[in-house]
């Protein structure tokens, strides 16, 4: 469920509200307008902070109970340094803690909530309130607890709040849908199913949709995202959705997601033991698909089109073998010689559907390769491209959306390991390097294009519980597409 914010220029001393959250930056002294509400909690705050029982770190969190008029409760997050960075953390663990306490309603106060700041707080309470509870039976009434469904942020000025409340709402918005859909596990989330998110987002938004099935790739000649496909029944979808908020004609930004709504591995089988984690070889789409919801709020002055290449990579007997040949929608030949790298299949046709647009840019996101998960871990996404200067705009978005970024080289020379004995070029580029020459082989369908790629294979999906996020899907790279969308439309 989505919150609904408000602002106000109350005391929140005098909240008659069950949660204050107040967010405190380290080793500062405590701001002067929570007097009040320290006393309302009968000096709770100042024991806390002399007690060192609260420092105001980064992580931190501290529930007090008030038992005077005013608030029932007071809870302190840190938000370390105190920059928009930790005032979202601090606001995001703050909507965690107040969703796990059930309080249905809270207020909200940081120093200086304006700006960025007040769009970072936004956003945080949003995400940390995110719990994927749908496919659980209903807890019983007696047992049910409220969820965060009102929220009101102490602000200065009320009017100049309007802009980044709507800011942070829809930037939240976006991720808590990547983040769904990629959650929904492979039989519910189909390429179907995201077709219908799709046009559901461009229905509620007056944005423009196409969804292109079997028939029409094969029309298109995308024999390589059809050899991915020709092992499930369910039917293939190539989903477009355009966005129109510059210059009619202008050239658009291109986003192109990865959307394998399960990754068994084909014919080349993955191993059993943590398969069901395919079912998020969809989060690139997921991302698209989110950033499409979210700049469809923020309705920045560009054009935007998001393309989504989606199906399942099953094994069947008609399913593309090891050695099969295929030819792309731009004539080049690929040997498929593993049908485990099928994302790249998938994305170099959809890569050459992106050259009608004559794009501004390109940027795909896709969880392509185990071996970015050894190269970076769950810290930082890789980067490459073709065009030095947009690979460091899509590193620097992604610094301010809070999603690291770390660049690989794409070096010609790497080239070799994409040489077939039969076609133009191999899918796989044997043991060394595999982020790299996955990266190129992408790099094969978007000539001509300035054109950057993200693999999320590590980011998109977190296996551990992250202090302001349950295990599961981190909303990764929604907030690098929309930060660079808001950066070009400036
Ligand atoms: N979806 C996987 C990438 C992946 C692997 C993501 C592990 C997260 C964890 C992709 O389709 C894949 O299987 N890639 C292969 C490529 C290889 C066969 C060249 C891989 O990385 O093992
Ligand atoms: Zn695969
Ligand atoms: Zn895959």
């Amino acid at each position: 469920m989505s919150i609904a914010f408000s602002v106000t220029r109350s005391n929140p001393a005098r909240a008659a509200t069950p949660l204050v959250i107040v967010a405190l930056a380290a080793d500062a002294p405590m701001p002067r307008a929570l007097v009040a509400l320290d006393k309302a909690c009968g000096g709770g705050i100042t024991l806390a902070f002399r007690r060192k029982d609260f420092t105001g770190a980064k992580d931190e969190a501290l529930l007090l109970l008030s038992p005077g008029a005013g608030p029932e409760r007071v809870l302190l997050v840190g938000s370390g340094h105190g920059d928009v960075k930790g005032l979202t953390r601090a606001a995001t663990l703050g909507g965690r803690k107040a969703t796990a306490l059930g309080v249905g309603r809270a207020q909200f106060w940081a120093e200086d909530l304006e700006g960025d700041r007040l769009e970072g707080a936004i956003a945080g309470l949003s995400l940390g309130s995110w719990e994927f509870r749908e496919l659980h039976s209903p807890v019983p009434a007696a047992k049910r607890k409220k969820a965060l469904s009102k929220v009101a942020l102490h602000v200065r000025d009320v009017r100049a709040a309007r802009a980044p409340l709507a800011a942070g709402v829809a930037v939240a918005e976006g991720q808590r849908l990547a983040r769904r859909l990629a959650m929904l596990p492979g039989n519910i989330c189909t390429p179907e199913f995201l077709a219908r998110t799709a046009r559901d987002i461009a229905k509620r938004h007056k944005l423009g949709v196409k969804v292109m099935g079997r028939r029409d790739l094969q029309r298109l000649k995308m024999g390589s995202f059809l050899a991915v496909a020709q092992g499930t029944t369910q039917d293939p979808k190539l989903i477009v959705l355009e966005y129109k908020g510059g210059r009619r004609g202008g050239a658009p930004v291109v986003l192109v997601g990865k959307g394998l709504c399960f990754d068994t591995g084909g014919v080349s089988i993955k191993p059993a033991p943590g398969m069901e984690l395919m079912k998020f070889d969809m989060s690139g789409a997921a991302g698209v698909l989110g950033a499409m919801e979210a700049i469809a709020r923020l309705k920045p002055k560009i054009n935007v089109v998001g393309l989504v290449g989606s199906t399942t990579n099953v094994v069947d007997g008609d399913a593309v073998k090891p050695g099969d040949v295929v030819r792309a929608s731009n004539g080049k030949s690929i040997e498929i010689q593993n049908t485990d790298a099928e994302g790249r299949l998938v994305l170099a046709d959809v890569l050459c559907y992106a050259q009608r647009y004559r794009p501004q840019a390109v940027v795909d996101a896709a969880t392509l390769t185990g071996a970015v998960v050894i190269a970076l871990g769950a810290v930082a996404m890789g980067v490459m491209g073709n065009d030095q200067a947009l690979v460091d705009e899509v590193l620097a978005a992604g610094r301010r959306g809070g999603e690291l970024g770390w660049q690989l080289p794409l070096f010609d020379e790497y080239k070799e390991q994409l040489k077939s004995d039969v076609a133009d070029l191999r899918n796989i580029g044997g043991r060394g390097a595999g982020t790299i020459t996955a990266g190129l082989f992408l790099q094969e369908f978007a000539e001509g294009m300035s054109w950057a790629h993200l693999d999320v294979a590590g980011t998109a999906y977190s296996e551990t519980d992250l202090v302001v996020m349950p295990k599961g899907p981190t909303g990764t790279p929604v907030r690098t597409f929309v930060e660079f969308v808001r950066g070009r439309a400036r």
